[in-house]
């Protein structure tokens, strides 16, 4: 069983504990873990290559952890209840052992296909059990995952796809959401012209729509499982091999593929996990994330398998057939910790509190958000009326590269404030540092927020690129690894996440880089240059805000424009980016030196023109009246 911590007390003695000696105390961790040989060393870092090494020497397979460790003792305990899309399907719930078997066929069946130890598979499906079972089934053979979501557009998929450079393609034919049938397989084919790497594609009946099987390159999952060993043996691993590649989006253009490896990570969502939701033998938990996000990976699949918990996955989403969906399942299967962001309390709550009547919501016990931060009235709404003032709320603060939570109360044990991830778990040792890097001690201060010490979860590098890595993350403030976000630790000590700093904007919990979003719009041929920032939104947290120059007007006009830009983003990375607002400007405020200010265009689109500061330096001063004068905001 993974060390539980009980008590405030019991808190704070064991981050003193961690803070005095990190080495002993992720040793106790990991000693709750299986593995085959055990460490030379816990660790061996430095911040500069950076070089980070948990477990050195080490040898694993995270799936032993997860299975051969427990059969025993929990192997007809569920593992998992899967809820589909459409409720009147039957839900299905496998047990730890039932698991086992479907996770070692699928793995002899990748095996099959030729995948070996290191070989990348790419996922491109919907929330259903087989995606979490072929994730383990990597881990069984020692291949590394990389799921993309399922909401991303072809071009998205092809370029991770290569980036990856991953043999198998793992898809279905279709996903549902709602009322509506994503054509996952179609994408899928028309990424994977581009993806010469690509040599097989398996495919999952889901929807039963229509689609092409290319000979020679797709099989059904049905046949390839048929006839199956239902036993394969977990090819041994080193601690620090990888287990997966999960994308992200950062400052520049390209996505990154975060890196992250099997010991650390292991002992880091195992731990996380039971401590932060305190979770207990028995409970219902349930995560609403995707699998294509990070939070999926930590916290529906390794975390809470790892402590041998009961995760629920849902296909669908939480507005159908109607709003109280989430309140439904909870109901129907007794969740005790619920776990979702922001952006859906937000919309839930503005669509009324009549889809809460009739539900009982008594088994709860622990309410979680992740992904932005909370805004106060969320945060009461969520507390009132969904935890019905008796559920600690989570608010848990992390990223795709930190690989599970840094900041956030202990359900029932750390005192909560609404909109604060509280305080750092133990062995997270956070500092914060001016714009020069001068740490700012103390409480009652604000600034970048950035960790002094590694953690076994932290990211390891880019995938193909570690000096993307090294310059991201760790030459911003010397010695430090910088998250891109800004915090205030208050009078209490407590961290309020007060939002990104660097380009990153984080759009209904998604995050988009702007550059990103910008070079899908540069691709529009009226298009001559774009600038592309975030702004708040009820919702959706922020809104994507585009000024976009584009001399001459299609017969469309305006609107047509504004539209077929909208479109094109959808089309290149998918609906996640599209924008909200696209404002045609005649121009964008640059600096003499030719680099935009984006600080300027944010302040606009924030709707506060009043204090643009310092704009002497602009090439052309008069532009920025012009922005303002036909903005699309209120200014
Ligand atoms: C933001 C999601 C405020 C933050 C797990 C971070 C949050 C980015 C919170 C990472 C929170 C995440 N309060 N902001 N509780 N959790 N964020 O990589 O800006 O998709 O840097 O990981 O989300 O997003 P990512």
């Amino acid at each position: 069983m993974i060390n539980k911590i009980h008590t405030l007390g019991g808190y704070f003695h064991e981050y003193q504990k961690s803070y005095s000696n990190p080495e002993d105390f992720w040793e106790q961790q990991a000693e709750c873990l299986y593995w085959r040989k055990r460490w030379d060393k816990v660790i061996d870092w430095n911040f500069e290559e950076p070089r980070i090494n948990w477990f050195v020497g080490a040898k694993l397979n995270i799936t032993e952890s997860i299975f051969e460790k427990n059969l025993y003792t929990h192997g007809d305990n569920t593992a998992i209840i899967w809820e589909p899309n459409d409720a009147d399907e039957q839900a299905i719930s496998l047990t730890y052992r039932q698991l086992y078997v479907e996770v070692n066929k699928f793995a002899n069946a990748l095996k099959s296909l030729g995948v070996k130890k290191g070989d990348r598979v790419a996922l491109y499906m919907p929330m259903v059990p087989e995606l979490a079972i072929a994730l383990l089934a990597c881990a069984r053979i020692g291949a590394i995952h990389s799921v993309i979501f399922a909401g991303f557009s072809a071009q998205s998929l092809a370029d991770r796809i290569n980036d990856a450079g991953a043999k198998v393609v793992l898809v279905s034919d279709g996903g549902y959401r709602g009322s509506k049938i994503t054509p996952l397989k179609e994408i899928a084919d028309e990424a994977i012209e581009q993806c010469p790497v690509v040599e097989s594609v398996v495919v999952l009946k889901r929807t039963k729509c229509d689609i092409q099987m290319v000979g020679g390159r797709d099989i059904w999952w049905h046949d390839i499982i048929d006839g199956q060993d239902e036993y394969c043996p977990a090819e041994e691993m080193d601690a620090e091999d990888p287990l997966f590649i999960l994308y992200t989006s950062g400052s520049t253009g390209k996505p990154k593929g975060i890196l992250h490896t099997i010991g650390g990570y292991m002992v880091y969502t195992a731990y996380t996990f039971r401590n932060v939701f305190q979770y207990s033998r028995g409970d219902v938990y349930f995560c609403t994330a995707d699998i294509g996000w990070i939070t999926g990976h930590s916290y529906i699949v390794y975390g809470p398998l790892l402590n041998g918990a009961q995760t629920l996955m849902f296909e669908g989403i939480p507005t159908w057939p109607d709003a109280g969906r989430f309140w439904d399942i909870v109901d129907k299967h007794q969740v005790n910790q619920f776990y979702t962001a922001p952006t859906a309390i937000r919309s839930l709550l503005s669509l009324g509190n009549e889809y809460l009547a009739g539900k009982r919501l008594d088994s709860l016990k622990v309410l979680g958000t992740v992904g932005e931060p909370i805004n106060e009235d969320a945060w009461h709404w969520y507390h009132d009326h969904v935890g019905k003032n008796r559920c600690p709320i989570v608010d848990t603060w992390w990223q795709t590269e930190t690989g599970g939570v840094l900041i956030s109360p202990l359900a029932g044990i750390t005192p909560t404030k609404p909109s604060f991830a509280t305080l750092p778990l133990p062995g997270v040792f956070p500092v914060i540092v001016d714009n020069e890097g001068k740490e700012l001690k103390g409480n009652s201060v604000e600034g970048n927020l950035c960790i002094k010490f590694p953690w076994p979860g932290m990211a390891r590098t880019i995938w193909g690129d570690h000096d993307r890595f090294r310059d991201t993350y760790f030459t911003s403030f010397k010695n430090y690894y910088f998250t891109g976000d800004g915090v205030r630790r208050d009078e209490d000590g407590y961290y309020r996440i007060l939002g990104r700093v660097d380009d990153v904007i984080n759009v209904s919990g998604h995050r988009l880089g702007t550059a990103e979003i910008e070079n899908a719009i540069n691709e529009h041929p009226l298009v001559n240059e774009s600038a592309v920032v975030g702004y708040p939104h009820a919702i959706k947290g922020q809104g994507i805000y585009a000024f976009v120059v584009c001399p001459i007007l299609s017969t469309g006009g305006e609107e047509g424009i504004r539209k077929s830009i909208k479109e094109g983003v959808s089309k290149i990375i998918g609906p996640i980016a599209r924008p909200d607002l696209v404002q045609l400007v005649p121009g964008l405020p640059k600096t003499r030196s030719g680099k935009i200010m984006r600080r300027i265009l944010r302040k606009i689109a924030e709707g506060d023109a009043t204090n643009l500061g310092d704009i002497s330096t602009l090439l052309d001063e008069d532009i920025v009246g012009k922005i303002i004068d036909s903005a699309l905001v209120d200014v």
